[in-house]
């Protein structure tokens, strides 16, 4: 099997990417280096990633004669490219909506020019936006997106499922829920407050620490991608499916787990609530169990302990 991954020098994408090798399939990264956050850590990740077999691409993926070039030999798309930031979406939506929107509608224009019929893509928690009641489940409205990013998502759910309506594109779009892990993006609180505490530095707190996650690990979430680039097929309908950690906490705990985990108190700087951003997410995991066999394995508390010790340059 030849996958090629959108975003893959990315958080997500390059954990994918090197689990799709280790399973022994072929893996193609396309990724455009953005500078969303720093290009260079994405350029030495992609680096890795080449010596370790896969096939790197640069270039953007609102690039039609890049996508085809990409698509040669392939035969599943995971499309995880994006700009990623509720804020910045609310800063700058007409970047959100070209990336997002847009450059989904390349890749899908170009997989039926070259017959690629599978497609696996990264939707979000956020979707659920201000009209989901707890936990959330898949046949909610999802109608009431609280951000440009949200928009953007629920969009590209929406376009996927034209494609498997008007041209029996197979698509599974997963619904992720707050991902953190070792190479975790820099702008996430998980991330941002690991690095403060080991670095003695303050750090900025969004809210009273009340928001509630459904964090999810990133090998689960790796886990959930691979069995659903197994399952998705041509032919196969348009599928919305959670993966979510299966339990809440909220920042409060995190902050918790994190000073215990480095053995220092966080240094917080009390700012308002971030606009855009939802109270509480939470996962129904009943689809993800049925479909894919989903089961998140690794808890929050021991997922923070992994993060803070890939942090610290511990071997694995
Ligand atoms: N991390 C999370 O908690 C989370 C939650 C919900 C959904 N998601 C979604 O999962 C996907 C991966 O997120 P991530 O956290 O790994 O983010 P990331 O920013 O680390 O990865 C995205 C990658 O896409 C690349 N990219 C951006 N624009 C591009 C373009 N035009 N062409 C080609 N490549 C481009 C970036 O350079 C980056 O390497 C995204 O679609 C994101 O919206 C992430």
């Amino acid at each position: 099997m030849r996958v090629l991954v959108t975003g893959g020098a990315g958080f997500i994408g390059s954990h994918l990417v090197e689990a799709l090798l280790r399973r022994g399939s072929a893996a193609v990264a396309l990724d455009a280096f953005d500078p969303y956050y720093d290009p260079a850590l994405k350029r030495r990740t992609a680096a890795r990633l080449a010596e370790a077999g896969a096939e790197v691409v640069e270039g953007d993926v609102r690039d039609p004669a890049t996508v085809e070039r990409a698509l040669e030999g392939v035969d599943r798309v995971v499309h995880l490219a994006a700009m990623p930031g509720v804020r910045a979406s609310i800063d700058d939506p007409l970047t959100t909506f070209d990336v997002n929107v847009r450059g989904l509608l390349v890749l899908l224009e170009a997989m039926r020019s070259r017959g690629v019929g599978a497609l696996v893509s990264a939707s979000s928690s956020s979707v659920y936006g201000g009209d989901a009641t707890p936990p959330f489940r898949e046949d909610q409205p999802a109608s009431r997106p609280l951000s440009p990013y949200a928009a953007s998502k629920r969009a590209a759910e929406l376009l996927c499922a034209t494609y498997a309506e008007l041209h029996g594109l197979g698509s599974i779009a997963l619904r992720f829920f707050t991902v953190y892990g070792p190479r975790g993006r820099p702008d996430m609180a998980i991330g941002k407050f690991v690095r403060a505490a080991l670095r003695d530095e303050p750090v900025p707190l969004l809210g009273d620490g009340s928001v509630v996650r459904d964090f999810t690990y990133v090998d689960d979430i790796v886990a959930g991608l691979l069995r659903a680039v197994d399952v998705v097929a041509p032919g196969g309908g348009h599928d919305v499916v959670n993966l979510g950690g299966g339990a809440t906490h909220a920042m409060k705990e995190v902050i918790a787990l994190i000073e215990a985990a480095t053995g220092r108190p966080l240094r917080l700087e009390r700012r308002p609530p971030a606009p855009g951003d939802m109270q509480l997410t939470h996962a129904d995991q009943a689809r993800a169990r049925a479909r894919l066999g989903f089961e998140p394995r690794v808890p929050l508390a021991e997922g923070i302990r992994r993060t803070v010790a890939w942090a610290r340059g511990e071997p694995a």
